[in-house]
């Protein structure tokens, strides 16, 4: 294991002594070219200012919060929030709070199963011959965002955030994460996706990680992203199955509820994958009401 991936496991168990099995587990699943991406990923944030010491901090926030709110949807079977304003001042325009969240969310893509099986499944995914304009909303931390500039012939990014910190930690992972050759045409907007008057039909890929259950409107956002991508675009989305985190708004109670939406905004699933909670099968998980995360490659229909 490479050395700042000691010291971080080392600063979290620290912090969390109870994490340590799950740490271990998490690192020995992980193949060595993860590792060193994670590598890369922890010197990046210490090159930005978030030490060891800040990155335990930041993804021990994500895990104390999710495990919070999991408390809270056990007792009350609903999540806490359910509007745009009740997590805007909290989340959304609260820097500090952001600024971590995003670099602990970056995180869990390495460390938990289930974002490191998405993860692994849009890089499977991602095609590496299509050209032309590729556009994500909500890119966050921005991981997501510069793998595909990495991985693929696209020639135009687009980044939309709503969030300002989103969009600062978008814009320098890409500058420091990609080298000349593969830093390609790029613009972030900090804007609300369904207020950007994007054009009709011109995206040949669209990427939209972890939204859908932020927002107020989801099929709102399916129809837009419908409305701006071309007949054989490459249209990927994940999201989650009774999985409260601080700022998820919109509960999706199964499968079925969410793949009823896609139909009728006018997409149709190619291929997915459902990742229930960790060593439980998918009814176990929806009988049990626990988290289910997914995946999809969608087309429009
Ligand atoms: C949970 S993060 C997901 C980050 C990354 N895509 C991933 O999959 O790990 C959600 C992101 O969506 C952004 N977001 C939420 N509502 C949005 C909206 N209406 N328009 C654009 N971005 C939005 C948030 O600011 C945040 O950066």
């Amino acid at each position: 294991m490479t050395n700042v991936i000691f010291q971080l496991k080392n600063k979290i168990i620290e912090r969390h002594p109870m994490h340590r099995r799950f740490m271990e587990s998490s690192l020995s699943r992980m193949s060595e070219v993860e590792k060193s991406r994670l590598s890369e990923y922890i010197i990046y944030c210490d090159a930005k200012g978030a030490t060891l010491e800040k990155l335990a901090e930041a993804y021990l926030t994500v895990v104390f919060d999710t495990f919070n709110e999991q408390l809270f949807f056990q007792k009350h079977g609903r999540y806490r929030y359910s509007s745009f304003a009740d997590v805007a001042d909290k989340v959304y325009l609260n820097d500090t709070y952001m600024s971590n969240y995003m670099f602990g969310l970056a995180l869990t893509t390495f460390l938990w199963p289930n974002h490191l099986a998405m993860f692994r499944f849009f890089e499977k995914c991602l095609p590496r011959d299509k050209k032309g304009s590729y556009l994500e909303i909500g890119p966050g931390h921005g991981y997501y965002l510069m793998t595909a500039m990495k991985l693929t012939l696209f020639e135009n990014f687009l980044g939309i955030d709503i969030s300002q910190t989103s969009i600062e930690q978008t814009r320098e992972i890409i500058e420091y994460l990609s080298d000349d050759a593969n830093k390609k045409c790029y613009e972030l907007r900090e804007e609300d996706f369904l207020s950007c008057s994007l054009k009709e039909e011109f995206y040949d890929a669209v990427v939209m990680g972890e939204v859908l259950e932020h927002v107020e409107q989801p099929e709102r956002f399916l129809r837009e992203i419908v409305r701006v991508s071309k007949a054989n675009s490459f249209i990927y989305l994940t999201s989650c199955i009774n999985a409260p985190a601080i700022d998820h708004i919109y509960l999706f109670g199964d499968l079925q509820q969410l793949e009823k939406m896609f139909e009728d905004s006018g997409l149709s699933v190619v291929r997915s994958l459902v990742c229930p909670h960790e060593g439980r099968t998918l009814r176990e998980a929806i009988d049990k009401k626990l988290p289910v995360n997914v995946a999809y490659v969608l087309e429009k229909k």
